[in-house]
């Protein structure tokens, strides 16, 4: 964990940070004449990290380049702050104090941001954990650069994405559907959401067919969690709804999955644990807004009693669905959560999941799969905090077509379209069980498979600042 703190004052030989761009004035900066001159050469408009190796005292001198949008200038910042991490642990340094030297009052938050996203680390299961820890623990900023509401927030949205992250890196050998179910009454108690578990005789008793349905091959139950945040002072009458894909593995079943690249599905529950770390953060921070998360738990696995392609299952909401291939599981249990979403006459129901390996085609690993129903403005907003998040969204259509695909001979509708554009008909899927204002995110950042910046490798926790940017929209 890295622990976020505002420093009154800085005082003796501590390791500094100055955050600058090209614009600060170098001569003002407290350095020797000779270390001016070195920095001036060294400054100019791109994203730069320099180490000042004095006999006492570290200075490291950061620099973001200005871009062409703000958007894109907040993520230098953040860029930047991935150097720097790196360099601190390098210098096996444990504690540092960051004071914003830049024009821009708001390059601090997400330059710390990057910095402390860098500093995640999950070492559960490493005999040698002590020796790979990170060295550095603490970051501070001075009181000039900003406020200790900014940092409390931003140190919650962090711890957010850290919970995120650790859900998705814990193996199926841990993280059952029942022990996801554990996990986020935990979170629940420290942040102060509530959470609701419905086991497997209630989920029987919900009539929840898909959820069951992708449950019956594996020896572990199923559980449906509903996560609740119900401040008094909430600015909407009718919650707004996440809902979240927690399959914590997906074989594909009786339609099994190639070894290569099953030994990801673990991330299969990513969707869930960006409604998980939103929820987290947005509980830590109070936000005004009546939220309700909706996360239908359990792997998906080929055993005895798995369902079958040709299977025809009745789903929660009534309609049939002729299943032709199990790995398209998701949907299936998505589809139970988004018409359970009915009872609650929502504002806005999101879900997010990974859903098809055609959006990480389509689109790759640097953006989300987006489509829906909600207001264009709403979608706008949505937009726009990706944008901000840098968790960018890229919209596809929802036209009538492709909801044809979908048409079974014996069933309502079959669990699979054609062979292209599988995102959206998984998403025209999901959409025939709503019946509200909607919005669906296929989370293709879910893994990082190089782990380059601040998301790193494995888990990323991609979802997570989203959600809670856009519900900060919403208050
Ligand atoms: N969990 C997968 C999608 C996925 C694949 C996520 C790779 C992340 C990385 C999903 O359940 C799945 O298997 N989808 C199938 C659907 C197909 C059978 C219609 C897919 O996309 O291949
Ligand atoms: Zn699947
Ligand atoms: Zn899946």
């Amino acid at each position: 964990m890295t622990n976020l703190a505002i420093k009154e004052q800085t005082a003796g030989k501590e390791t500094l940070v100055y955050l600058v761009d090209q614009q600060t004035d170098i001569a003002a900066l407290d350095c020797t004449t000779a270390e001016q001159t070195y920095l001036q050469q060294k400054i100019s408009n791109k994203n730069e990290v320099i180490v000042l190796n004095r006999y006492d005292q570290i200075i490291i001198v950061a620099s973001f380049k200005q871009d062409t949008a703000d958007y894109l200038t907040l993520e230098n910042c953040r860029l930047t702050g991935v150097s720097v991490t790196k360099q601190l642990n390098h210098l096996k340094i444990s504690e540092v104090t960051v004071i914003n030297k830049s024009d821009w009052d708001k390059a601090v938050l997400p330059f710390v941001e990057g910095m402390a996203l860098t500093n995640y680390q999950f070492l559960k299961y490493k005999k040698e954990a002590a020796k790979q820890k990170n060295s550095l623990t603490q970051i501070n900023v001075s009181k000039e650069s900003t406020t200790a509401e900014a940092i409390a927030e931003l140190q919650h949205i962090i711890d957010g994405v850290q919970a995120a992250r650790t859900l998705i890196n814990e193996p199926l050998s841990y993280l059952t559907a029942r022990q996801l179910s554990k996990e986020i009454k935990a979170l629940g108690e420290t942040a102060g959401f509530s959470v609701k578990v419905f086991e497997k005789s209630r989920i029987k008793a919900e009539k929840m067919g898909g959820l069951l349905a992708v449950n019956a091959g594996s020896q572990d139950p199923p559980t449906f969690n509903i996560l609740e945040w119900k401040p008094k002072k909430a600015v909407n009458k009718q919650p707004i709804i996440l809902v979240g894909k927690g399959v914590v593995y997906d074989t594909g079943g009786l339609s099994l999955k190639p070894t290569k690249g099953m030994d990801i599905m673990k991330c299969d529950m990513s969707g869930a644990a960006a409604v998980i770390g939103a929820f987290y953060a947005l509980a830590k921070n109070k936000l005004p807004l009546h939220v309700v998360g909706l996360i239908p738990a359990t792997d998906n696995r080929p055993g005895e009693t798995a369902y079958v392609p040709g299977d025809v299952i009745q789903m929660h909401s009534g309609s049939t669905v002729e299943v032709l291939n199990t790995d398209a599981e998701g949907r299936m249990i998505l589809a139970d959560a988004l018409s359970y979403a009915k009872s609650y006459k929502p504002q806005l129901v999101i879900d997010m999941a990974t859903l098809t390996g055609s959006a990480l085609a389509a689109i790759g690993t640097d953006a989300l799969a987006f489509m829906g129903t909600a207001d264009e403005e709403v979608k706008e907003t949505m937009k726009q905090c990706g944008f901000e998040v840098y968790e960018r969204l890229v919209e596809f259509p929802l036209w009538e077509e492709y909801g044809k695909m979908l048409r079974s001979d014996i069933a309502d509708l079959k669990n699979i379209g054609g062979r292209f554009a599988g995102c959206i008909t998984a998403g025209k899927f999901l959409e025939h069980f709503t019946d509200y204002p909607w919005i669906h995110i296929d989370l293709a950042m879910a893994w990082g498979f190089e782990g380059k910046g601040y998301r790193g490798k494995n888990g990323t926790g991609a979802g997570v600042r989203l959600f809670y940017q856009f519900l900060k929209q919403m208050v």
